[in-house]
C-alpha cells in the first residue's frame, strides 16, 4: 500500500520559501519607482539570515528591469570608485553603460 506524503516546504538546493512580506516591500518600492518615485531599500539582518537570497527572488520576477550590481567591503574602502567602478562595469555587460565607457 502507497501512502502520500505532503512534502515539506522546501526541499534541497534552489527553493525559495517565505518572506512574503518582504517580497511585498520590495514590489511596492519597484511600483513606486516605476512611478517615478525613486527608492531607497536597505536589507539587513544576520549573517546568513536571507538577505541575498531575497534579492535574488526579487530580481527575478521584476520584468523590464536593468540590474547593475556592485558589493562593498569594508578591506576595499580606501580604494577610490570602487563602487562605481563595479556599477559601470555591471551596466556594460548588459550593454547599458555609460556612453565612452
Ligand atoms: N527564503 C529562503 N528559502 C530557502 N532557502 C533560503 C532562503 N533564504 C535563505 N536561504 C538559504 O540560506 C542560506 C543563506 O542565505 P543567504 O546567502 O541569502 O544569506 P545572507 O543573509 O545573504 O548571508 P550573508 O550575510 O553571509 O551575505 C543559503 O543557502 C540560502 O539558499
Ligand atoms: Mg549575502
Amino acid at each position: 500500500m502507497t501512502s502520500e506524503r505532503k512534502l515539506p516546504a522546501a526541499t534541497g538546493r534552489g527553493m525559495f520559501v517565505g518572506r512574503s512580506r518582504e517580497l511585498a516591500l520590495l514590489e511596492a518600492a519597484a511600483a513606486a519607482a516605476r512611478r517615478g518615485q525613486p527608492q531607497v531599500v536597505s536589507i539587513e539582518g544576520e549573517a546568513g539570515i536571507g538577505k541575498s537570497s531575497l534579492l535574488e527572488r526579487f530580481a527575478q520576477e521584476l520584468e523590464s528591469a536593468g540590474i547593475v550590481r556592485a558589493s562593498g567591503d569594508e578591506a576595499e574602502s580606501l580604494l577610490p570608485y570602487a563602487v562605481i567602478s563595479q556599477l559601470v562595469a555591471s551596466a556594460r555587460e548588459m550593454g547599458d553603460g555609460p556612453p565612452g565607457c
